[in-house]
């Protein structure tokens, strides 16, 4: 297969940069650009992209340079991948057009998210499926890949403080009994699947879902006590309890709708409602939605299991990503 011209928006972000770094791993499958906003352009992780890495470093507005500029920055690009942040996606809208123009073969979405019906369950799913049907009416190749939850967001805190270093707070909760399972992705193997994913014909026009474990509330707490010789006590939170945390967020967002703390802790509610009650975010469920499954296109990739994971946690050797 000839070599693919990659440009990705996000490279210096949580999933772009796992995603830069599985592309750049494979010189011989692809050519990497990243797409940086001009206020992010002077940023030392930008130079760092340039100096370190030898990234061509490509500058634009999205949301507010002319058409043909965008088109002109998509021409040649086989791959266009997005890996904006949760808030950023309607800036998605304009590329989508400027893909289409310019006759990119794959347009990569930002999806990146637990396993998720639109239409009400998730505000962030919805926002995401606005792109989606952008591209569908615009007839443009895609590729949409979830990811489940990260491993590094999914452990819960130990007595002792010895995985705090990790944790952005300490997190005891057991959502409501904390049987279902979901499914989940070392932040460092997104690109690997990426790289996989991106060069097969079977995952073109097809959503496409990443995992290396699906497990439970309980079965993480249980893996993670065996492990560490610790007993956690869990806090036990009810579907309603998830429920008026959502109200509680939204009443704060709609008295503040900058309030960062309200948001995140509507996407938070609303997450845990699909991951916890409705139990979205297994394989079966992605399955019957359509999604392939990312492990059993690449039966020979073996991503990092959960319990390898908690290994390099309890070994203080786990990168804090908040
Ligand atoms: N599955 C999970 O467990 C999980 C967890 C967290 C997030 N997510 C999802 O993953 C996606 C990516 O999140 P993340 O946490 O990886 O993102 P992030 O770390 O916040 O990074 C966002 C990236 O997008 C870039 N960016 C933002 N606006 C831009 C613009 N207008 N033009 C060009 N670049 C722009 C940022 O660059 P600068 O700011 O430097 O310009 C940065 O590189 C999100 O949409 C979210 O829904 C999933």
């Amino acid at each position: 297969m000839a070599k693919q011209k990659v440009l990705l928006l996000g490279a210096t972000g949580h999933t772009g940069s796992s995603i830069l770094k599985a592309l750049l791993k494979d010189k011989s499958s692809f050519e990497v650009e990243a797409l940086v906003r001009p206020s992010s352009a002077e940023k030392p992780e930008v130079k760092k992209l340039q100096d370190d890495l030898g990234v061509k470093i490509v500058i634009v507005d999205i949301v507010s340079a002319p058409m043909e500029d965008l088109v002109k920055v998509l021409g040649g690009i086989d791959v266009f991948i997005s890996a904006i942040d949760a808030m950023g996606q309607a800036s998605q809208l304009r590329l989508v057009t400027a893909a289409k123009e310019a006759g990119v073969k794959r347009f990569v979405p930002c999806a990146w998210i637990t396993v998720c019906p639109p239409g009400g369950v998730m505000k962030l799913r919805d926002s995401k499926q606005e792109v989606y049907q952008e591209i569908w009416k615009s007839h443009v190749p895609y590729t949409i890949i979830d990811v489940g939850y990260w491993h590094q967001i999914s452990f819960p805190t130990l007595p002792s403080g010895k995985v705090d270093y990790a944790s952005f707070w300490p997190k005891t909760e057991i959502h409501a009994g904390g049987d279902i399972p979901n499914m989940l992705t070392d932040l460092r193997d997104i690109g690997n699947f990426v790289a996989l994913i991106i060069k097969d014909e079977r995952t073109l026009n097809r959503f496409v879902c990443t995992y290396s474990d699906a497990l439970s509330e309980n079965e993480i707490f249980a893996m993670i006590e065996e492990m560490a010789g610790e007993k956690v006590a869990r806090k036990e939170v009810s579907a309603s309890d998830i429920l008026a945390m959502r109200t509680t967020a939204s009443t704060g967002i709609a008295a503040d709708p900058t309030n960062a703390q309200a948001q995140m802790m509507f996407y938070l509610a609303e997450y845990d409602y699909s991951k916890y009650v409705r139990g979205d975010n297994t394989p079966e469920y992605a399955k019957y939605l359509g999604y392939l499954d990312a492990r059993e296109l690449y039966p020979e990739f073996k991503p990092i299991g959960f319990r390898d994971f908690l290994g390099e946690l309890l070994e203080g050797k786990v990168e804090r990503i908040y």
